[in-house]
């Protein structure tokens, strides 16, 4: 298959990140016909499409959007997670700075069908530019009506705010998210079903929707052409619908953001970004740091989708793909990816604060060349105490690729252990070292 750009159909043109640029190719076209139907009718198009969230679990949004009440007695929320926290991905940056009304648009449509009255998008600090691209996008779409007071005649009113982040990844997580938005540290809250959902009560204990910037950027789309239209793209899959955006980086000839339809299989991705550079094909990281690393064998079978990408022992997750060339060595490699977490767990529960710390002092040693024979198990059974043990999703994202690097490359950190050296000709990387 393909490149099957939808989102991306007109990204690298600059006029699509103005008003007119963007209504001149039909953009606003589903709003207009969302507001001029029933609220629940907008919802029942995004069950139709299939749409999950792509933000990394895949979660359906219809659901989200349908589990905010009905009976309005209070304000209700949108939030858009923009934190694009997760190493190896890098699509809603291209997105919110190319293609921001896509975003605009769709958080609208969301705020129509969940009868919010505000949507804030947290965006990571350090996007500079696609926060600037989203001011221009939103101060036009006001002053034209499409924002503020009485949108379009319907005598709705939303308001649509910006919230800049400080860089941390944790709050990527959607409580740690909306605890920073809500202006207090961002950590995250105890999870359904211990506390209600945030669609029940979210952001200042109100309901809330909160979606990725790819996830609302679909809807548009959904909305404008039906979802039955959307849900023909990925039917080969089991349960995987659409397109998805992904960001193709590490050994590739062509790195960058391509946007595929399900069921293409992951060897077509790696055809588009240009192939393999300096070597052959050794590893991938599919799905953004934290889903299980595959062989290249794994690859040659692996079919992008939800379920698909399961048989092969990984996921999409948030579209982070990462090819490696034979040159790798896949204990700097984990090494560098346990480094990452243990510097961003926040430290609210002990698996995940004290066991991020053990592996990543535990793997350093090894590329040290002062690795024990015990270090493996060790490794294994602090990967077994954190995954499904820690009090959120980054205890299980840092365990993952630990536990699934140890399972397909034993062999490497064996060598490494005994000695005392990589078995792969790579750079050790020593100067990275805090
Ligand atoms: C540690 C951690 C970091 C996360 N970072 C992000 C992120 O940067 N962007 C994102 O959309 N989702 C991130 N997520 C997932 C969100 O918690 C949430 O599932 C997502 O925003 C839901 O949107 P979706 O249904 O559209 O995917 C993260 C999750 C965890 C556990
Ligand atoms: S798993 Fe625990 S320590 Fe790690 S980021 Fe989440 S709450 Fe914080």
């Amino acid at each position: 298959m393909a490149e099957l750009k939808l989102l991306f159909k007109h990204a690298h043109d600059p006029a699509y990140a103005t008003l007119k640029g963007y209504q001149a190719t039909g953009g606003y076209e589903a709003l207009r016909k969302a507001v001029k139907g029933e609220r629940q009718a907008v919802i029942d198009e995004v069950k139709k499409s299939g749409l999950r969230g792509r933000g990394g679990a895949g979660f359906p949004t219809w659901i989200k959007w349908n589990g905010i009440a009905k009976d309005k007695k209070g304000p209700h929320y949108v939030v858009c997670n923009a934190d694009e926290g997760e190493p190896g991905t890098f699509k809603d940056k291209q997105l919110m700075e190319q293609t921001p009304f896509l975003l605009i648009e769709g958080m609208t449509i969301a705020g129509f069908a969940t009868q919010a009255d505000v949507g804030y998008i947290y965006i990571r600090g350090e996007f500079v530019d696609a926060a600037r691209a989203l001011r221009k996008a939103i101060d036009e779409a006001y002053k034209a009506g499409l924002l503020g007071k009485n949108i379009l005649g319907s005598g709705w009113d939303y308001d649509l705010h910006i919230h800049l982040g400080a860089g941390s990844y944790e709050c990527g997580e959607e409580s740690a998210l909306m605890s920073s938005l809500m202006g207090e540290r961002g950590m995250p809250r105890l999870k359904f079903p211990h506390a209600p959902l945030p669609t029940v009560a979210g952001l200042w204990e109100r309901p809330t929707v909160i979606n990725n910037v790819e996830t609302y950027a679909c809807a548009p789309f959904i909305i404008q052409n039906g979802g039955d239209w959307y849900a023909t793209m990925g039917a080969s899959t089991k349960n995987s619908r659409g397109t998805k955006i992904f960001s193709v980086s590490g050994h590739v000839n062509k790195p960058g953001n391509y946007e595929i339809e399900f069921g293409t299989s992951l060897m077509e991705l790696l055809e588009m970004a240009g192939g393999m550079k300096g070597g052959k094909l050794k590893a991938c990281v599919p799905g953004g740091s934290s889903v299980p690393i595959i062989d290249a064998e794994a690859c040659e079978k692996a079919i992008i989708g939800y379920e698909e990408m399961a048989d092969v022992k990984s996921m999409v997750g948030s579209g982070g793909c990462m090819f490696l060339n034979e040159h790798t060595c896949i204990v700097n490699f984990i090494w560098r990816t346990a480094l990452f977490y243990a510097n961003e767990s926040c430290g609210k529960c002990t698996p995940c604060r004290e066991g991020t710390k053990w592996m990543f002092q535990i793997l350093d040693r090894i590329r040290r060349g002062g690795g024990r024979e015990d270090d493996i198990q060790t490794l294994l059974d602090i990967c077994s105490q954190i995954d499904g043990r820690s009090f959120c999703g980054l205890g299980d994202a840092a365990a993952w690729p630990v536990a699934a690097a140890l399972r397909v490359f034993p062999q490497e950190f064996e060598y490494f252990i005994k000695n005392g050296r990589s078995m792969v000709e790579s750079e050790p990387a020593l100067a990275m070292l805090p």
